[in-house]
């Protein structure tokens, strides 16, 4: 098993910084992201917003994906490539996001509904999927395992009848964008690596409102669901505390 890596009180200021930047980025992002826009639109502000506050977006090149954002929209569940296609009223948007800050990187994704139409089943999938990651982010804290994260979000997902796209994970975060532990979403209580203070995580539920079977498309990244059901992506980097946690990337809204 790899370790885990404990981050000093030096980088953990760095990453407090960073969860902010990305925070209020993601936050712009949400103010723009109005019917008739598109996400590649998005895009050019993301980067635009990492130019003026010194960071760098941590997924452009990575792996060769080409962009600083990726832009879920209804079906699509994670990795969308910005495009050009223009954002409708009611489309249930998820912009995820990472940034690095002098080496250190925050990684946090946003899930909300584009417009004024009403949209209920993803107005509930929203509420689901913010419920499930606080249950998670509860569990996140000296002396529990890891495992107890993936079952809090597995217990909210499932009693509200959704499904947890399993291949996708949360992961540890910092100089890297995905180190270990891997965090599922699902799991037993008491099981896995024990948390520690100074652990920074990386904890994102991704669920879909209909099979959590997936697809790949042909540009290797988009990944939607197998029946076209709606599915949703919020995620916080949070530090593990000698109390509890801190959630580095808080806004007012997940
Ligand atoms: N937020 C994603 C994750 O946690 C990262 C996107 S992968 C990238 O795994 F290639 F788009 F960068
Ligand atoms: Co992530």
């Amino acid at each position: 098993m790899t370790q885990i890596p404990i981050k000093t009180q030096a980088e953990i200021e760095v990453m407090r910084r960073s969860g902010k930047i990305l925070a209020n980025l993601l936050q712009e992002l949400k103010k723009a992201a109005k019917p008739g826009v598109t996400t590649k639109q998005l895009d050019a502000q993301a980067q635009k917003i990492c130019k003026e506050t010194g960071t760098e977006p941590t997924f452009l090149g990575y792996r060769g994906y080409p962009a600083a954002l990726c832009t879920s929209v209804n079906n699509e569940v994670v990795h969308t490539i910005p495009n050009d296609r223009p954002l409708e009223d009611g489309d249930l948007l998820s912009i995820d996001c990472g940034v690095t800050l002098e080496g250190l990187i925050t990684d946090s994704a946003i899930s909300f509904i584009v417009g004024e139409k009403e949209n209920p089943e993803a107005t509930k999938l929203i509420k689901v999927a913010k419920k499930a990651l606080q249950a998670g982010i509860d569990q996140a804290r000296p002396g529990r395992k890891i495992g107890d994260i993936g079952n809090a979000i597995q217990t909210v997902v499932h009693n509200a009848g959704y499904h947890i796209v399993r291949e996708l994970t949360g992961h540890g975060v910092g100089h890297k964008l995905h180190e270990p532990p891997i965090i599922n979403n699902f799991g037993k209580k008491g099981t896995g690596p024990a948390m520690k203070p100074g652990m920074t995580f990386a904890i994102e539920p991704i669920i879909a409102a209909g099979t959590r079977h997936t697809k790949t498309l042909d540009d290797k990244w988009t990944i939607i669901t197998q029946d076209d059901s709606l599915a949703i992506q919020v995620e916080h980097t949070i530090l593990i505390t000698s109390q509890g946690n801190e959630i580095l990337t808080l806004s007012t809204q997940f």
